[in-house]
């Protein structure tokens, strides 16, 4: 189990039980998230699928391959944001991919550093991993703002890398790596 909390949140592990909150977020922001994701037909705005995505999330964290942290209202009433680092991979590499979205009505108030930064914290301090990876679409400014304050840095450019919106579109490729770990790097 998870449980973190940030002053104006608490980060947990949804169980499929939680189906409702995911979907409220699903339809809500809708319009907002679109252009940001990969398309997406009306079977994901059902609440079956919001179980089943919330089975193969408790899958993914009992077997260590991701953590899938929702950010709740004080009241647990309603989901914030999410904050995702998929594709865990061990042995030599250590490392992740970080995803995030925030509510329409909760952005621009710093929410989402404050969600993603406690992400890091845990990936870093409690799993241990070397390397988070996040990337973004060049025109996806805020994503851009939001990875420089917390210390990403820019890797590179790759053409055609993931299919969002229906279109496949160049990334900005960034990483962070685990500061506890520089003491063991060689440059
Ligand atoms: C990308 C996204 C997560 C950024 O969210 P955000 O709310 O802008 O991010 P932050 O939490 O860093 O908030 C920054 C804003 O809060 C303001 N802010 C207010 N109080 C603050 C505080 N205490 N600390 C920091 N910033 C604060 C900042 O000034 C800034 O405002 P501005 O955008 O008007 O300049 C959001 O736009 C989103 O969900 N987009 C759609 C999905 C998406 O793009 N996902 C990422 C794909 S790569």
């Amino acid at each position: 189990m998870i449980k973190i909390r940030t002053p104006r949140t608490e980060l947990v592990l949804l169980n499929p039980e939680d189906a409702e909150l995911l979907l409220e977020y699903r339809l809500t922001n809708r319009d907002h998230l679109t252009p940001w994701e990969p398309e997406r037909n009306e079977n994901f705005y059902t609440l079956k699928q919001c179980e089943h995505q919330l089975t193969a999330q408790r899958k993914s964290f009992d077997e260590g391959t991701g953590f899938q942290l929702t950010a709740l209202t004080s009241d647990k009433n309603e989901i914030i944001g999410l904050c995702n680092f998929n594709n865990i991979v061990h042995g030599v590499f250590q490392a992740c991919h970080l995803g995030y979205s925030i509510s329409k009505k909760h952005e621009g108030q710093g929410l989402m550093l404050e969600i993603v930064s406690a992400g890091i914290d845990y990936v870093f301090q409690e799993a241990k991993l070397h390397r988070i990876m996040a990337n973004y679409i060049p025109d996806n400014h805020r994503s851009a703002a939001l990875l420089k304050k917390l210390g990403f840095e820019e890797e590179g450019r790759a053409r055609s890398y993931l299919k969002i919106a229906g279109k496949w579109q160049d990334h900005i490729l960034t990483s962070r790596i685990n500061p506890a770990h520089s003491e063991d790097s060689q440059n």
